[in-house]
């Protein structure tokens, strides 16, 4: 199918569709970009004047909807309208787990891609290349055929092609990870489509870093990806308990085992487990996928990735609750970061929300400082007012919003740090230990503390991995 791609529409301005085609437009301003969304709410904020109210924290964003947006980047509700003009169409919408029925709990639930194929099907009116940018099952893109297939038979003007474009990017880091991307994939069966696609990403990266697949291996590649990453975190995270009980050090192992370049050093951090919109979520997928087609050893071996999560997760609550003397009931602890990582306001089944509703449900109050997550969004994840009254009566767990670092310290029996932010690298622990109840304790899940200094200064520290 031979199209020239004047004309861009991305269903979906979220995490992914927003950044991604915001790289687009300023990659290619020859191309105009509408990103279109249900939620109006979304809109509204990606086109507010003002810059730091866009929906989405990333690093280098503003710059870039800076350049872009009036000129040819536009975000929009119209989805009929930006539908009907587009060349080329990326589906970019929520793919979550299924909530109830059959595969509850692991499934993707798909009822977002298949309205965006029927909006597709509805209002397109000519050859157009519809793009999977979302993560996907793999053999969605049969799904997606069908549904179009039929509004191919009925109006002899309209062809649809289907690729699948899997995207890579990492939240904190989007931005880069948009403009030097490690690699493009692109599945699919039409050469012209491909090449179309192609030629688009070829404005800023190089030839050889566009890889071209069948559509299957593309849509399962990307479950793949996920799934070695945050195996290696499983990994990593499993040892750190191996390493607190026999006087190993994690960061050292880590050091030691990155150098072997066949292993290589990136994603070797320990930490209180992997949280994000997908981690989880794809592996599930990709255990559903496996006992799906009958392949039991598969799925449980993958499983067993996310179990390993569960438990870091519990082990750090655990760990907490047995050095404050088993009771945290009036007890004030300072929790340093909610975003699952650091450089994003995105708190997606971050590990900061399962351990601090452990703390809670424990008695503890806790003090929460984030650079970037709202008061009504930890409301939201914690399902809990921000509710503390200032003092620390009763024996019912409650949270209070921090505005600044220093008010986690003041009179806190422990501080607790769950995101690697940079500002809380370089702490003055000999001010801040001042502040607290002694006997104090830090708990450094990120392994960024200096454990010398803290102790230095008459705190007890516990570092995730750290045996000593
Ligand atoms: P998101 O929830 O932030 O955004 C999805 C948007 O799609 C929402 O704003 C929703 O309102 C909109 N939407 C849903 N159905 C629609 C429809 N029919 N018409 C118009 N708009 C519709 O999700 P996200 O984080 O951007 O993720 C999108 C996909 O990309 C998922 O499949 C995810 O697995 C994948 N992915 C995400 C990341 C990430 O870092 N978040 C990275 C790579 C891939
Ligand atoms: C991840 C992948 O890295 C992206 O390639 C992928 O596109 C994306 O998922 C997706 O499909 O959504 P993201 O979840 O944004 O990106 O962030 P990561 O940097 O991968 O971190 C995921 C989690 O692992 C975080 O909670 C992070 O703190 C944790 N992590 C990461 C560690 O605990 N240790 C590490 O060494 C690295």
């Amino acid at each position: 199918m031979a199209v020239d791609v004047k004309v861009i529409c991305c269903i979906g301005a979220g995490y992914v569709g927003g950044p991604t085609m915001a790289v687009i437009a300023d990659k290619c301003p020859h191309i105009e970009v509408n990103v279109v969304d249900l939620n109006k709410n979304r809109i509204d904020l990606w086109n507010n004047s003002d810059l730091s109210k866009l929906p989405i924290f990333e690093p280098g964003l503003k710059e870039v909807i800076k350049r872009c947006r009036g000129r040819n980047l536009h975000f929009s509700s119209l989805i009929e309208e930006n539908i009907k003009r587009a060349d080329m169409i990326f589906i970019s919408v929520n793919t979550p787990i299924k909530t109830k029925g059959i595969g509850a709990g692991k499934a993707s639930d798909l009822k977002w891609v298949e309205a965006s194929a029927r909006q597709i099907s509805k209002f397109a009116k000519k050859e157009t290349i519809v793009v999977e940018k979302s993560t996907l099952p793999v053999r969605t893109a049969d799904t997606i055929q069908q549904i179009l297939k039929e509004s191919e038979l009925n109006n002899k003007n309209k062809k649809f092609s289907v690729l699948s474009n899997p995207e890579f990017l990492a939240e904190g880091n989007a931005i880069k990870d948009l403009e030097n991307p490690d690699r493009v994939l692109i599945g699919g069966v039409d050469e012209e489509s491909i090449n179309a696609l192609k030629k688009i990403y070829l404005n800023w990266v190089d030839e050889e870093k566009i890889l071209t697949t069948n559509l299957w291996s593309s849509e399962l590649s990307k479950l793949v990806a996920n799934a070695f990453l945050a195996q290696r975190i499983s990994s990593i995270n499993s040892i750190s308990a191996l390493c607190e009980t026999t006087g190993a050090d994690i960061k050292e192992v880590s050091l030691a085992i990155g150098m072997d370049s066949r292993l290589g050093s990136k994603f070797l951090a320990a930490g209180p487990g992997f949280g994000g919109s997908c981690f989880k979520k794809d592996i599930l997928n990709l255990v559903y996928i496996s006992e799906y087609y009958g392949l039991k050893e598969v799925a449980s071996y993958w499983e067993q990735v996310v179990a390993i999560n569960s438990w870091q997760n519990k082990r750090i609550s655990k760990i907490i609750l047995a050095k404050l003397f088993g009771t945290l009931a009036k007890k004030k602890i300072g929790i340093l970061g909610f975003s699952f990582k650091a450089n994003t306001n995105d708190t997606r089944e971050s590990p900061a929300i399962r351990i601090c509703k452990d703390l809670i449900e424990e008695g503890g109050s806790l003090y929460i400082y984030d650079p970037r997550v709202s008061l009504e969004q930890i409301e939201s994840d914690l399902g809990l007012k921000n509710n503390y009254q200032g003092n620390l009566t009763g024996d019912l767990g409650n949270w209070s919003y921090c505005k600044k670092i220093i008010d986690t310290f003041e009179g806190a029996d422990a501080v607790l740090v769950l995101t690697e932010w940079d500002q809380f690298k370089d702490l003055n622990w000999e001010n801040l230990s001042k502040l607290m109840r002694h006997p104090s304790w830090v708990f450094d899940t990120r392994g960024i503390v200096d454990t010398v200094e803290a102790k230095s200064c008459g705190l007890n520290v516990w570092q995730v991995g750290n045996g000593e």
